[in-house]
This record gives C-alpha cells, sequence and structure tokens, in this order.
C-alpha cells in the first residue's frame, strides 16, 4: 500500500447516448412537455478495470481509437467518475488530457498561464516567477498576449504541455498530446517526461508513438474495448497490440 501512487478497483463507466439527436435546451423542453422520454442507448467504455501504479512508475496506455484510454485518464484525474468501482490516487495530479481543456479561447496566453496556475492551486506569485520559463519552454514568446483563439492546434499543446510539466506534480498524466507537436517539440516533451521518471514522478503516459512508450515507460496496459487485455514489460504490451490490429 504504501509505495502505491494509483489504485483501481473493478472500475467501470457507463457513458450514455442519445438515441435521437436533441440538439437544443427548446427540444428537451418541447419534449419534457409532450411527456416524451429522450431514450438513451448505453455504453459501457470502461469494464471492470483493476490496477494498481506503484510511485515513480511511468506506464504507458496503449490501444486503439475508442478503447477507453482517455475515459481511464479522466477517471484517474477525477474529471469524471466512474459509474461503478473505486479509485485511490495518493499525490497532486497534472493533467494534460484534451487539447484545450482547461484554456479560455477569448484570453490570451498570458492570461490562461495564469488561469491554469490558479486551477493548478497556485497563487499569482507562484505563477508570476513560473511564467517565464512556461512561455519560454512552449516558444510562444511572440504571442503570448494573442488570444487563443488565434493559436494553432500545435502552439496550444505546447502551451498545455509546459503549464502541465512545469507545475511538479506528483502524478503527471499525458493523453496524446505529442502528436500533434513538431518533431523538435516532440523530443524536448520526451526529454522533459524523462526528467520527471528520473525525479521519482509517477507518468501515465498515452500515444499512438509506439517508440515513445517503450523508450519512456517500463510497463504498459494495453485497452480494448474497455477491457484491460495485457498489462506488463511495454514490449510485451506493444506487441500483444500490434498482434491484434
Ligand atoms: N462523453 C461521451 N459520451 C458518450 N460516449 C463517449 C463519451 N466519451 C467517449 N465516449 C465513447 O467511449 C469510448 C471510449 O472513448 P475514449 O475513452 O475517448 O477512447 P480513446 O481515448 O481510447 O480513443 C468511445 O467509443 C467513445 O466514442
Ligand atoms: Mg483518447
Amino acid at each position: 500500500m504504501d509505495n502505491l501512487a494509483i489504485r483501481l478497483r473493478d472500475v467501470s463507466v457507463r457513458y450514455r447516448v442519445p438515441m435521437e439527436p436533441v440538439s437544443t435546451l427548446k427540444e428537451h423542453a418541447i419534449r419534457l412537455l409532450q411527456g416524451r422520454r429522450t431514450n438513451y442507448r448505453e455504453f459501457w467504455a470502461l469494464h471492470d478495470v483493476d490496477f494498481e501504479i506503484v510511485r515513480g512508475e511511468a506506464l504507458g496506455i496503449i490501444g486503439r481509437n475508442g478503447a477507453g484510454k482517455s475515459t481511464l485518464l479522466k477517471v484517474i484525474s477525477r474529471i469524471l467518475r466512474p459509474t461503478a468501482g473505486q479509485v485511490w490516487v495518493r499525490g497532486t495530479v497534472a493533467p494534460l488530457i484534451e487539447l484545450g481543456a482547461g484554456f479560455h479561447p477569448e484570453l490570451t496566453g498570458r492570461e490562461n498561464i495564469f488561469l491554469n496556475g490558479a486551477m493548478l492551486g497556485f497563487s499569482q506569485a507562484d505563477m508570476e516567477a513560473r511564467f517565464k520559463g512556461v512561455v519560454e519552454f512552449a516558444e510562444l514568446l511572440d504571442f503570448i498576449d494573442a488570444p487563443l483563439r488565434t493559436y494553432s492546434s500545435g502552439m496550444m499543446a505546447r502551451l498545455g504541455f509546459a503549464i502541465a510539466s512545469d507545475v511538479d506534480p506528483d502524478i503527471l498524466i499525458i493523453d496524446e498530446v505529442l502528436s500533434v507537436g513538431d518533431e523538435a517539440f516532440q523530443q524536448k516533451c520526451l526529454a522533459r517526461m524523462q526528467s520527471f521518471r528520473a525525479r521519482g514522478t509517477t507518468i501515465l503516459f498515452v500515444s499512438h508513438a509506439l517508440d515513445a512508450v517503450q523508450r519512456l515507460c517500463d510497463r504498459a496496459i494495453w485497452i480494448d474495448q474497455g477491457v484491460v487485455r495485457y498489462s506488463g514489460p511495454v514490449h510485451d504490451a506493444a506487441e500483444a497490440y500490434l498482434r491484434s490490429l
């Protein structure tokens, strides 16, 4: 128990997807007045997921699109509550889950850094001290006072990674962000994640870049249709996943 960072017990997540498209509030209201209920299709994105991560471990999570990887990371980050099962997390978590999540498009890059810092529990003074380092790492000095809506997806990914990885969390969660950056930035991110590893930070890393997962992680889990099909040495996990394709 003592050396654990994360523990999941029989975690399942059910999404409810409306059968007929209901796009507006007005449509909802009309339906309610007519006494018609919206029918939902139930969809289980995770089934009885059970695993533990030791402190300081770098765990890769691999699997096809729609396998449930992001759902799993959201549950661990407490963005999403599991429908069943238990999630136990020790330490501070810096999640970098979706591009632009936690960002405000009308605010400038500078304002978004302070906003994100506040959400992660940092004071204004803390963030002032960190600001320069974040902007330099993200290579956004010339754009930092432009509104975020003018940023490309690569620029947003750089800013997101720079903030999430500047806060020195106990647990760093990275979901696919490397795929939108260019090669040079990917290398820089990997180098920074390696240095986190060396310091003992627990890392959860989702990526389609299997070579990057294998370089960073010792162990990986392969998820398929919401079920953990394999958990073990990263090379074996990658092999099992590739064989399934
Ligand atoms: N908010 C949601 N409502 C309904 N279905 C969802 C929602 N989010 C994800 N899903 C579905 O759950 C499954 C797993 O999604 P996700 O965890 O994003 O997979 P991955 O990250 O592995 O691509 C997919 O089939 C996806 O369409
Ligand atoms: Mg995903």
